[in-house]
C-alpha cells in the first residue's frame, strides 16, 4: 500500500490542486456556482476512487455529497465526514500568491482550503482508492462531504436527522483538526463549541457633529467599547452571569496530562511575534486554548474609517462577538445568557440589539474506544510514535450532533498543524502531512478490522 501511495503521489497532489482551484466559499453567495462546482468535483472523485454510488444531495443551502461502497453488509461500516467549503480568502492583498491558484513551496501546498478541509478530506478519498486498488478494503465505507461547515452546518444537521438509516455505521472518521507536530503525532479528543452574535448599539438618531454634540450625547462606539471591556474581568474570567454554571472543571489528573504534551511557550510567542501571552488566571496556554471557554470580538465597526479625519459622533456601532464553549455548556443557553447580560449592562443613553448567528456544541471523545486504539496503532506504524490525545480549541458543529442523532463518537484524526494558517492568508498544507495522512488512514482501516 505504501508503494501504491508512493507511485501515485504526483497524481494525488495534482488532483488536490484541481480541487483547490475552485473557490468554494460558503459564506458568500457570489461563489454559489463555484460551491456547486466543488460538489460536482467531489462526486466525480468519489466515483473515480471506486464508490458504488455517489450523489449530490440538495439542501436549503449548499449540497451534501454522499457516496458509499458496501462490500459486505456483515462487515463494519466507516462513515467519513469532511467539508468541501472554505472560508473567505480576504484580505487578498496579504497572500503571497493568489488563494485559488495553488502553488507548492518548501514542500507545502499554498491555497485557501489546503488544510481546512480540502487537503484533509481528500486524503480519505485517496486512502480509499489505495485500499481498493491493493485489494485491502475490508470495511464498508460511506462518505458524507458537506458544503456548509464554515457557516455552521445547520442544513447538514437536518440532512443527518433525515438520513439516519442511510448513515448507519460503526465509526465516524474525520480529518479536520490538527496534530501537535510532524515529530509528535496526536489525536484530538475534544472540540470546543461556539456561540456567535452580532450586536448593534444605537445612540442618537443620526450622525452628529462631534464638536456641537460631543460630551453631551452618548457616543455608541465609546459605549460599545466600555460594554465589551466589561465582559472579561482582571482575572480573565467572563462576566456574563451564569456563564460558568455548566462548565465541567477537569480533575488535576486530566489537566496534568494535557500539560504533559510537548509545548514550548517561547516558540509559541516567537511564532506570533508577541512578548507575552494572556488569559484566564490559573490556567496554562494549552488549557486556555483547549479546555477553557472564551469570549472574543471578531470584528468591530462604526463611525468614519475613510482617509483623513472626519469629526463625527456616530449614530451606530457594531461588533461581532463569539464565545468558545466547553462541556457541558449549551450554545443556545449561552447565547440567551449573553443577550440578557449585554442588555442589562447597556446604559440608558443607548439602545442595544443582539442578533444570534450560528452556533455549535462542544464535544469530548473517548480514548478507550476500538477506533481510538486502532488509530493509535496506525500512527505508531506510520510515525513510529504513539499519538498523544489532545483537546483542540476549534469547533466542528456536526460532531456533537453525530453523538446525539447517530449515537456515535467521531474519531478526530487530523493531520493539520497549527502553523498551517487556516482561515488566514497563506493557508498551506504540508505534502508530508498529506501523504503520511493517506498512509495513516489506510493503516487505520487495517488495524480496525484486526
Ligand atoms: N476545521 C475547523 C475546526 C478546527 C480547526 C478544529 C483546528 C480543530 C483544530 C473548522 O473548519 C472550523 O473552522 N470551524 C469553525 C466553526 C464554524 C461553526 C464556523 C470554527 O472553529 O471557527
Ligand atoms: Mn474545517
Ligand atoms: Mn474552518
Amino acid at each position: 500500500m505504501k508503494k501504491y501511495i508512493e507511485n501515485n503521489k504526483d497524481k494525488f497532489i495534482e488532483e488536490l490542486i484541481e480541487l483547490l482551484k475552485i473557490p468554494s466559499v460558503s459564506a458568500d453567495s457570489k461563489f454559489n456556482a463555484d460551491v456547486a462546482r466543488a460538489a460536482e468535483f467531489v462526486k466525480s472523485s468519489l466515483l473515480d476512487a471506486g464508490v458504488d454510488t455517489a450523489e449530490i444531495c440538495p439542501t436549503k443551502g449548499h449540497p451534501v455529497v454522499y457516496g458509499e461502497k458496501i462490500i459486505n453488509p456483515d462487515y463494519p461500516t466507516i462513515l467519513v465526514y469532511g467539508h468541501y467549503d472554505v472560508q473567505p480568502a480576504d484580505p487578498y492583498e496579504l497572500w503571497d500568491s493568489p488563494p485559488f491558484e495553488p502553488v507548492i513551496k518548501n514542500n507545502k501546498i499554498y491555497a485557501r482550503g489546503a488544510a481546512d478541509d480540502k487537503g484533509q478530506f481528500y486524503m480519505h478519498v485517496k486512502a480509499f482508492e489505495t485500499l481498493l486498488q491493493c485489494n485491502a478494503l475490508q470495511c464498508n465505507v460511506k462518505f458524507m462531504i458537506e458544503g456548509e461547515e464554515e457557516v455552521g452546518s445547520e442544513n447538514l444537521a437536518i440532512f443527518v436527522q433525515e438520513n439516519k438509516e442511510r448513515l448507519k455505521s460503526d465509526e465516524i472518521l474525520i480529518s479536520d483538526t490538527s496534530m501537535i507536530s510532524l515529530d509528535t503525532p496526536s489525536i484530538t479528543t475534544g472540540l470546543r463549541g461556539l456561540s456567535y452574535m452580532e450586536v448593534e448599539v444605537t445612540g442618537p438618531n443620526r450622525d452628529l457633529h462631534s464638536g456641537v454634540y460631543g460630551g453631551a450625547v452618548a457616543n455608541p462606539i465609546n459605549v460599545l467599547c466600555d460594554m465589551i471591556a466589561s465582559l472579561i474581568d482582571e482575572n480573565g474570567k467572563i462576566t456574563v452571569a451564569g456563564f460558568y454554571d455548566k462548565v465541567i472543571e477537569l480533575s488535576s489528573e486530566v489537566r496534568n496530562k494535557i500539560n504533559d504534551a510537548p509545548f514550548s511557550l517561547d516558540e509559541y510567542k516567537k511564532d506570533l511575534d508577541i512578548d507575552e501571552v494572556q488569559g484566564e488566571t490559573g490556567y496554562t496556554t494549552v488549557e486556555r486554548s483547549g479546555i477553557r471557554p472564551t469570549l472574543d470580538v471578531n470584528g468591530i465597526w462604526g463611525g468614519y474609517i475613510g482617509e483623513g479625519a472626519k469629526t463625527v459622533l456616530p449614530s451606530k456601532a457594531y461588533a461581532k462577538i463569539s464565545m468558545r464553549l466547553v462541556p457541558d455548556q449549551v450554545s443556545s443557553e449561552i447565547t440567551a445568557l449573553f443577550e440578557k447580560h449585554f442588555m442589562s449592562i447597556a446604559p440608558k443613553s443607548v439602545k442595544v440589539k443582539v442578533t444570534p448567528h450560528h452556533g455549535g456544541e462542544p464535544a469530548a471523545t473517548s480514548t478507550d474506544s476500538k477506533s481510538y486504539k486502532a488509530a493509535s496503532r496506525a500512527f505508531e506504524k506510520v510515525w513510529g510514535k504513539t499519538p498523544i490525545p489532545t483537546k483542540d480549541g476549534g469547533s466542528i458543529p456536526i460532531v456533537a450532533l453525530f453523538k446525539e442523532v447517530l449515537g456515535l463518537d467521531a474519531l478526530l484524526m487530523g493531520f493539520g498543524l497549527n502553523s498551517d494558517a487556516i482561515h488566514s492568508p497563506n493557508e498551506h498544507y504540508g505534502i508530508e502531512n498529506y501523504l503520511k495522512g493517506i498512509e495513516t488512514i489506510t493503516a487505520f482501516y487495517q488495524e480496525y478490522v484486526k
